[in-house]
């Protein structure tokens, strides 16, 4: 039997147990074993190794329902391995990647090859999605009993929407059956318009009433869907959504700041839209915070901004995103914690994201007061694509533990 790790004096923060307060957890062969709050040390604890984090939050590993890790075909960009990286230095300990990959991921063999490498890495472990219609063209509906049967937490032509009313309804019906969501890129295929997106919401919640498919909202960006996502769960409709960092603390002003590096579809938008975002996380109306983390290289973000890849590179710095929020009293911890633990673990109806006896030991540890500077050099993302480059940011993972394994950042 491995020599146990106990993790003392920390403020733990686990809202799936509503545990907020100074305590310690042991974890051994990979789960965590012990656990109390206050200044209590299982028996014999001077026989194990100690992670003393007095001063710093210990909470359950992120989960990230909404990556891009590029593998295959844009290695260029990110490996499975580098992106692995990243979100682990981000405090990231599940991942669900995106398949606008070439070739796309609309096959059990590209499904199998993408967690087959990704298996061989530690400290990330990566939930493929599969996309919704072959190719992302469209035209024809994967076999989706098939990719649900090699492991896929969920289906999207994410980049764009599913092209037409009738392939998006097909495919609820089917959801319904595989109990996954069919996760929706809320634009327009062209355009970026807000009413863009608010059509293809009230489209998609429409046709998930109709069928009693379950739709989830990616990357909501606008007042109007937050209302309409509102409405519709007040009425009973299967709907989940998310919002990312970036929509939550950026507007539209920083393209004329940053220029490409703040282009992402859907578009940064108003100030009022950020506030009605913030709003719709406090009152669950949104479930859950996904980075749409999208590494582009340098070459991707030049030229002009209507012909520049849109994306931001946002596994590390997302927590200290979120903090800033948390700093600025829009957002508790326990906020932004349970969207990004507990909250992600129950769309993906997994035993994850809690530090409860008997759990996988998938542990963050983070300074949420440390301060430091955006180095992009330094990032692990080959993906240096981000308007925070440069900034001075206050929070950092320190610590991020993967099945009792622990991984140490640093300052
Ligand atoms: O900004 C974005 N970039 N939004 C998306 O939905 C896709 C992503 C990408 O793949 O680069």
């Amino acid at each position: 039997m491995t020599k146990g790790l106990l993790i003392r004096g920390g403020r733990i923060i686990d809202p799936s147990q509503k545990i907020d307060g100074t305590g310690s957890l042991l974890i051994r062969e990979g789960k965590i074993v012990w656990q109390a709050q206050g200044e209590f040390f299982p028996p014999g604890w001077e026989n194990y190794n100690v992670l003393l984090v007095n001063g710093l939050v210990v909470c359950p590993g992120f989960i990230d329902f909404h990556c891009h890790l590029r593998e295959p075909g844009f290695v260029a960009k990110e490996t499975i391995a580098t992106g692995i990286q990243a979100a682990s230095k981000g405090g990231f300990t599940t991942i669900c990647c995106m398949p606008n990959t070439d070739p796309p991921m609309d096959s059990e063999e590209t499904i199998k090859y993408v967690k087959s490498k990704a298996d061989k890495e530690k400290g990330v472990v990566v939930l493929p999605i599969g996309c919704v219609t072959v190719g992302r063209k469209g035209k024809t509906l994967v076999d989706m009993k098939a990719l649900a049967k090699a492991g896929v937490a969920g289906f999207s032509d994410d980049g764009e929407p599913v092209k037409t009313a009738a392939l998006m309804k097909e495919a609820l019906v089917q959801s319904r059956e595989l109990g996954l969501p069919v996760i929706d890129h809320c634009e327009e295929p062209v355009g970026g318009a807000p009413e863009g997106e608010e059509r293809i919401v009230a489209r998609d919640i429409k046709l998930a009433e109709k069928t009693g498919g379950w739709v989830h909202i990616a990357h909501v960006s606008t007042a109007g869907a937050v209302q309409s996502i509102r409405k519709a769960k007040a009425k009973g409709i299967k709907v989940t959504a998310e919002v990312t960092p970036h929509h939550l603390t950026l507007t539209k002003d920083a393209v004329k700041k940053y220029g490409t590096l703040a282009k992402v579809n859907p578009p940064l938008r108003t100030k009022r839209d950020v506030q009605a975002l913030i709003q719709g996380l406090k009152e669950g109306v949104i479930d859950i915070i996904a980075t749409d983390h999208a590494p582009h290289t340098a070459a991707d973000k030049q030229g002009d901004f209507a012909s520049a890849a849109a994306g931001i590179s946002g596994f590390e710095t997302a927590l200290s995103s979120l903090m800033g929020l948390v700093h600025s009293g829009a957002l508790t911890m326990n906020e932004v914690i349970a969207c990004l633990t507990i909250k992600p673990a129950q769309i993906l109806g997994k035993q994850l994201g809690s530090l409860a006896v008997g759990m996988t030991a998938d542990i963050t540890v983070f300074d949420p007061d440390k301060e430091w500077t955006v180095n992009v050099k330094k990032f692990a993302s080959k993906g240096k694509n981000t308007p925070l480059a440069g900034s001075v940011q206050r929070g950092k993972v320190l610590v991020t533990i993967s099945a009792g394994e622990h991984f140490v950042w640093g300052g």
